[in-house]
């Protein structure tokens, strides 16, 4: 349609059909096969509400999709199409790595890739939109939605947002194959206080706007056709009704103009905020802040006509929330074909096929950490006796947790692989212990998640892993983190795996020091415990659809591993929120550098994390040279080359990520000590050396003044260029200003 027939369209729907698109109901209402993702309190939709709604959340599946779209705009008075919209967060039904694994890449282009895949998967299955990319920077192991984002860096996070929006969306929403992208949660839901889900979000404007609204940006400069309020306060102002910060900020700042959808609920939740006296105020609030449409709760529906004939709300509002609505839908081409993609034909053929779980391998192999490998007991040695042991040998919950279309049947095990892809590698299988102990309560998740033992067999399944481990050349333990206990609603006080996984991991060092630990979780973890046992780590993440065949590849050395840390590990719970990109502080503290009780420093642990940011080993070694620059100074408009050789210094090919980072060293607010500002993948070989160039330039020393824009100041710079954000190699430059 054209915008003259969409003003027509819009001038011509009663206050009630325009009032009601701005409402999101769950499929259910029109079809009993429905995910539902959120609270269902009390729903007070009407008839009518459900036949003159404009979206639908939690409905998929191509005939699905299409009876309900016929029949609902048979009803419809202007036959409008219905949005069907759900949380492909990182893959429909072939499932990639979480966010979170994904970020360890350090491949945005490869996440792009991941998201064509899912919108094609969607596409066909009937979806329109998608609630992702969740780019929310996180820094608290605590909050179990880390595993939805890629990280605590604002660069690396703009570059993926970016990335997975592109691979949604495509050029054009009504091309074949493509879905619209929600960018979420705006903003600054990742910083919950004590990281407590939905806990208050306390930020100074500086570090608002400085590490967390960037990737946001990004994301709407990709060209988002959505954006999701999240369910925090922003300065002591719910996000949802927050009106500086939605039209502010987000439209007039930032340049958004799609549909800003509420997160599930959120419009309610303004009231017990503490924000809104009543459903009327929220709807009035939710409305002037420009929220375009409410998901889940009926308020708009309730109130909004009725403000509108009392006059307490212009009609102006619900006009350009409709139209914002109207022109996604017509973005989407869903006035001339509803139908879109829908088709169940391209469902069997191209859901779950060889090509894309390809992709999943190969994602899922990218996005695993090696963080430690002693004596190089990885790759494993084909001629030992090994044994495979622990909950995750058998598991087939590979996927992260919000994975809600992917399905267990469609992975493979660890144990299955090793049989069947894998035989005559001398390998015994044996779960050792139940994933959780009886003490792990996962409170609202249905009962089927939690196997259960009686004791008799949790004792047996123990024994039998100890007699292989003795019997066993060397051990791999498959452990970690429930798929469950991260994600939404899922902090954690303790961040270490699971008590009956870390006996397990006491009984078999006792009798086997050849450990290596595959490690699943959907955050970081305290590994200290496991670090003294364990001579190998490797870090999986959730690794979705074919994370057990990417795993053998790794373990049999087939993929080298090549992923760095998106999210510093911590020493322990008690160093969090913990991130590379800290400020120094007025004493600053070197480890073992300085007595001086009156340092910023523990006593009980050091500052540092157990791994750090951007960190992650080969089964290769490599050499970085020393920085060198082509000049030590520049002018705005100009640019300084670096440049560094790095040299495979080991016996297999392998990919090193080298990392740049800047450090401004006086400015009129302070600078962090490092910020990620560049990388670049480089494979070698053995032996091979090559010379790695970045080029810097003045607009990557801008930063929030003290005249709160984003500019560069003269003065002295430290360029870094390592393999991951503790590196000490740099070089001196300067920036000179007219
Ligand atoms: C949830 C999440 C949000 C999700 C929405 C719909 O509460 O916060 O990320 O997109 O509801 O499922």
């Amino acid at each position: 349609m054209t915008k003259e027939q969409l003003i027509a369209l819009l001038n011509d729907m009663s206050l009630e059909e325009k009032v009601n698109q701005m409402s999101q109901v769950i499929g259910g209402f029109f079809d009993d096969d429905t995910v539902i993702t959120g609270p269902m309190a009390e729903m007070g939709f009407t008839e009518e509400n459900i036949e003159l709604s404009g979206s639908v959340i939690g409905s998929m599946g191509a005939e699905t999709v299409k009876k309900i779209q016929k029949s609902y705009m048979e009803k419809h008075p202007h036959h409008i199409p219905l949005l069907f919209m759900l949380d492909i967060i990182n893959g429909y039904k072939t499932v990639f790595p979480i966010p979170l694994g994904q970020g360890a890449t350090f491949e945005p282009e490869l996440s792009e890739k991941c998201a064509a895949v899912a919108a094609k998967e969607a596409s066909v299955s009937g979806l329109h939109v998608t609630f992702a990319p969740m780019t929310d920077l996180v820094r608290d192991a605590r909050w179990g939605r880390v595993m939805e984002s890629t990280g605590e860096d604002p660069y690396l996070n703009g570059l993926f947002c970016e990335s997975m929006v592109k691979g949604f969306q495509g050029e054009n929403l009504s091309d074949e194959y493509k879905i619209a992208a929600c960018v979420k949660h705006f903003a600054g839901y990742g910083a919950p206080t004590a990281g407590r889900d939905y806990n208050t979000v306390e930020l100074s404007e500086h570090t608002f706007r400085e590490f967390y609204l960037p990737s946001y940006k990004a994301g709407i400069d990709a060209g988002a056709a959505l954006v999701m309020t999240s369910f925090n306060t922003v300065n002591g102002i719910p996000a949802t009704g927050n009106k500086k910060l939605m039209r502010g900020i987000l439209r007039d700042e930032m340049g958004f103009d799609g549909v800003l959808i509420s997160d599930w609920a959120a419009i309610e939740e303004t009231i017990y905020h503490g924000y809104c006296a009543d459903k009327e105020d929220a709807a009035i609030r939710a409305v002037e802040a420009g929220v375009d449409i409410d998901m889940m709760t009926g308020i708009y529906c309730d109130n909004l006509c009725r403000l509108v004939r009392e006059g307490k709300i212009p009609e102006s509002l619900v006009d350009e929330c409709c139209m914002r609505i109207l022109e996604l839908k017509n973005k989407l081409g869903l006035f001339e074909n509803p139908y879109k993609d829908a088709d169940e034909e391209k469902e069997q053929q191209l859901i779950l096929c060889k090509e894309h779980r390809e992709l999943a391998r190969e994602a899922a192999r990218k996005s695993f950490v090696l963080l430690k490998n002693e004596e190089q007991i990885l790759p494993l040695d084909k001629t030992k006796k090994t044994a495979f042991i622990g909950p995750y040998v058998n598991s087939r919950n590979l996927m992260g947790s919000w994975s809600i279309i992917g399905e267990a049947k469609d992975i493979t095990t660890v144990e299955e692989t090793m049989a069947v892809e894998e035989a005559g590698n001398n390998v015994v299988c044996c779960q050792g212990s139940p994933m959780l102990g009886a003490e792990v309560i996962l409170e609202g998740f249905t009962e089927e998640n939690q196997a259960t033992y009686t004791p008799e067999e949790e004792a047996k399944m123990l024994e039998e892993a100890l007699e292989a481990a003795k019997k066993a050349d060397q051990v791999v333990l498959f452990i970690g983190e429930d798929r469950l206990q991260s994600g939404e609603a899922t902090s954690n006080a303790t961040i270490q795996i699971p008590q009956i996984q870390q006996n397990l991991l006491e009984r078999v060092a006792e009798i086997n020091e050849n450990i290596a630990v595959v490690l699943f979780s959907g955050r970081p973890l305290d590994l200290r415990d496991v670090q003294v046992k364990a001579k190998a780590i490797l870090e999986v993440w959730m690794p979705g659809t074919e994370g057990a065949r990417a795993i053998t590849d790794v373990l049999y050395g087939r993929y080298n591993p090549t992923a760095k840390l998106p999210m510093s590990f911590p020493y322990c719970v008690g160093q969090v929120p913990v991130h590379y990109n800290e400020y120094a502080t007025g004493r600053p503290h070197v480890e073992g550098k300085d007595k001086d009780r009156f340092r910023s420093k523990y006593l009980d642990i050091p500052n540092a994390p157990l791994y750090p940011f951007g960190y992650g080993l080969s089964y290769t070694t490599f050499t970085v040279s020393e920085v060198s620059l082509d000049k030590d100074s520049m002018k705005d408009g100009e640019s300084i080359q670096a440049a560094v050789t790095v040299k495979n210094t080991g016996t297999c090919a392998g990919t090193e990520t080298i990392q740049l980072y800047l450090h401004d060293f006086a400015a009129s607010v302070v600078r962090p000590v490092k910020e990620l500002k560049d990388f670049r993948k480089v494979t070698l070989q053995p032996e091979e050396e090559a010379r790695v160039e970045f080029t810097i330039t003045e607009p990557q020393l801008r930063f929030l003044s003290e005249n709160h824009i984003f500019e560069s100041e003269a003065g002295v710079f430290e360029v870094f260029i390592g393999t991951d954000s503790t590196t000490a190699n740099k070089a001196k430059f300067t920036l000179e200003k007219q």
